[in-house]
């Protein structure tokens, strides 16, 4: 952080980051692909304690995408296993570090002792507050908006809402976000320019941040890099750069 004159006034409250690029650091070294994912736990513990340390209130991570269970099977069990043995070995360092557990997606379909090992962390982790770690497995985020437009057609069929009543903010508490605010910040290693179906609705006005890292070399210092990079960014929502400078003079 020393490296990088972070404006404390001017820190984002949620940032997203779509973990990429495992497989191909694996591949790299020779290694099976499940190595790349082994060694990109440490990039979590590395971009939860960075975003702890500047003050950002909720992290979301993209784990693992609906469109992920049409990898093969034995990666898919892999990547299951290694989710529940790093909860099991995280819990109690989340719990010190303030990290309330969270996740948005299909959880119902992961494997039993995912569901545990998520519901005893989140549990355990329910009353902490200094930071919201969202995991988003088997995530798509079609699906969840269709499974919000399904929901409110069935309200309004039944009376108990009126279509009218139907706006942008409607729609955002019927999602599974709607706990939270909509990232400001998207960070996507591995050079891959796509959102690949994550946070569609919600990424309406986020700052995108490609970079060409692969995900088990991200360290801190490229999340206060991303963030240092977002601050110098100036954030229009349509309006002109001088109507910026007018409201805030
Ligand atoms: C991201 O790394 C992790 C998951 C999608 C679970 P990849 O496994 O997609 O790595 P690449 O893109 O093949 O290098
Ligand atoms: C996106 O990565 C999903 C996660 C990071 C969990 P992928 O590697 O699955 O994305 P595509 O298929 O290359 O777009
Ligand atoms: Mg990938």
């Amino acid at each position: 952080m020393k490296d990088f004159n972070l404006d404390s006034t001017r820190i984002p409250k949620h940032v997203a980051i779509i973990m990429d690029g495992n497989g191909r650091w694996a591949k790299k070294k020779g290694e099976m692909r499940i190595y790349g994912h082994t060694n990109g736990v440490g990039s979590v513990r590395e971009a939860l304690t960075a975003a702890v340390e500047i003050g950002v209130e909720y992290l979301t991570l993209y784990a693992f995408s609906s469109e992920n269970w049409n990898r093969p099977k034995e990666e898919i069990s892999a990547l299951m296993d290694l989710l529940v043995q790093s909860i099991y070995n995280e819990v109690d360092e989340l719990n010190n570090k303030g990290v309330k557990l969270a996740t948005i997606g299909d959880v119902h379909f992961l494997p039993a002792s995912c569901q545990k090992a998520l519901d005893e962390a989140k549990e355990r982790t329910k009353k902490n507050s200094k930071i919201t770690l969202i995991l988003a497995l088997s995530y798509s985020s079609r699906r969840e908006i269709s499974l919000a437009v399904q929901k409110m057609t069935n309200e309004v069929i039944n009376g108990e809402l009126d279509s009218k009543a139907i706006n942008e903010d409607l729609i955002s508490s019927y999602l599974s976000t709607s706990d939270y605010p909509d990232p400001e910040l998207l960070i996507r290693t591995s050079g891959e320019n796509r959102v690949s179906n994550f946070l569609m609705w919600q990424l309406a006005y986020t700052e995108l941040y490609f970079t060409k890292i692969l995900w088990p070399d991200f360290k801190k210092k490229n999340f206060y890099k991303e963030i240092f990079d977002y601050q110098k960014r100036e954030r229009r929502f349509g309006k002109t750069s001088e109507q910026l400078i007018e409201s805030n003079v």
